[in-house]
């Protein structure tokens, strides 16, 4: 999800976003590690800058069971990192799957890394992203992937993977990924939030929560205004029935219980309703004024 800096509905705003484009460029970022978030399963968080105290997670998974799965490969920027956390949780040797959601660059980083590492992992995609991906990216081993549609699953040895189309997502790709074995959820870049270190949303303020993630979910997703609110409850019905129990975002806090039903929530209340607006020149100029001023 490339993301635009937010002001003025929320508490946090975006004072760096350029910095986040350099890997050399990371300033106090809170330290984050591989977090097991249910049975089997790892969330590996990256927190990139998003200004006045507050980050933008930037997380992958990982299914550490009898056929061990990569869920999304990182974003550009953390790729270093990432590898280190990932390969930390799991040898390269034993992943058997890379699950990719979607072939946006930030769930893309690390994935030609990742395929050359693990020789034996097979790539869960599908024939849109591969090709969109064809004028990105090098060839992509049409030998080693398996192409599953939102519906369809996929065998990892202990547990089946089902796939479904995430409640929001800004790329028509995106396939989420839901283990009935552990009730842990995959969600892409549904329920994004910045936070100001946590990973968990129980640890976070509540009302960062309610303000930022409807408006970075209208940020990702501005169809939501033009939505039946009856058609869409239905979609969003579907994916709270599968029953996760835990639910980890590429850019927002793991969910569970009450958090988890707020969310949905949230999520519903937004069909029909007016596109949140993203910042403007206004904030350009905010940006810009101690270059200048320093300038003249
Ligand atoms: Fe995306
Ligand atoms: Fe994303």
């Amino acid at each position: 999800m490339p993301l635009p800096a937010l002001r003025g509905t929320m508490a946090i705003t975006a004072t760096s976003t350029s910095a986040a484009m350099q890997p050399t460029m990371l300033p106090d970022v809170p330290a984050t590690a591989p977090e097991r978030i249910a049975p089997d399963t790892w969330l590996i968080p990256n927190l990139a800058p998003a200004g006045d105290g507050g980050f933008l997670p930037a997380n992958s998974m990982v299914i550490r069971g009898r056929e061990p799965v990569i869920v999304d490969t990182g974003a550009p920027v953390h790729r270093e990192q990432w590898l280190e956390k990932v390969f930390s949780v799991v040898e390269p040797e034993d992943v058997r799957w890379v699950f990719l959601s979607h072939d946006d660059g930030d769930h893309t980083g690390a994935l030609f890394d990742v395929l050359e590492r693990c020789p034996k992992a097979t790539l869960v995609t599908n024939f849109f992203s591969v090709e969109r991906l064809k004028i990105e990216k090098p060839a992509l081993p049409l030998a080693r992937m398996r192409w599953v549609e939102p519906g369809g699953s996929f065998d990892a040895g202990d547990r089946v993977l089902k796939l479904f189309r995430p409640p929001v997502f800004d790329g028509p790709t995106s396939r989420g990924l839901f283990d009935a074995s552990t009730g842990a959820m995959w969600i892409v870049d549904s329920f994004p939030c910045f936070t100001p270190g946590p990973l968990d949303a129980d640890d976070m303020p509540q009302e960062l929560l309610a303000q930022v993630m409807p408006a970075l979910s209208s940020a990702i997703s501005p169809w939501h205004a033009w939505l039946d609110p009856a058609a869409y409850m239905r979609h969003v019905d579907a994916v709270e029935a599968l029953g996760a129990r835990t639910v980890a975002s590429a850019h927002g806090p793991v969910l569970r219980g009450e958090r988890l039903d707020d969310a949905f929530d949230r999520l519903r209340a937004l069909a029909g309703m007016p596109i949140i607006p993203t910042p403007g020149q206004e904030l350009l100029d905010t940006l810009l004024a101690p270059t200048l001023a320093e300038a003249g």
